[in-house]
């Protein structure tokens, strides 16, 4: 992945979710139903967990402005709203329902990766002051 965050185990998690979804990719069209019930599932956990623990150091951590964790947030939400609650009603016996949902979650993560959370850059320790942007 071309972007990178200033906080290592942010990395590490974004390279995970990727690479997990390259796989679910990967095998979708061969493995069976439960399999791919299983794939699909770790993967929003995955993603669950990756939220909540950016949500805690822009908070806590290393509280960031008011505006931009909430924009932060906001993000987060409508992401599991219209993204990862497709997993639960999906076809799982339609590989092409399966391959466009897995396409879905990495393009949408992606795009929040480069949009959202490397903003994250300028108010992490080492970064640039506040009000600048990168
Ligand atoms: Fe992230
Ligand atoms: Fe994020």
């Amino acid at each position: 992945m071309e972007i990178t965050i200033n906080d290592k185990k942010i990395d590490y998690e974004h390279a995970s979710i990727m690479q997990m979804l390259d796989s679910a990719a990967r095998i979708g069209r061969s493995a069976d139903r439960d399999d791919i019930k299983d794939i699909l599932k770790k993967v929003k956990e995955h993603i669950v967990i990756h939220f909540v623990d950016e949500e805690f150091i822009f908070t806590r951590q290393h509280p960031m402005p008011a505006e931009y964790v909430e924009l932060h947030v906001n993000d987060h939400k409508r992401i599991q709203n219209e993204i990862l609650l497709a997993i639960d009603t999906a076809d799982l016996d339609s590989p092409d329902e399966i391959a466009s949902l897995i396409r879905e979650i990495r393009e949408a993560i992606s795009r929040h990766i480069r949009e959202v959370d490397a903003q994250m850059n300028r108010y992490l320790p080492g970064g640039e002051d506040a009000q600048e942007e990168r």
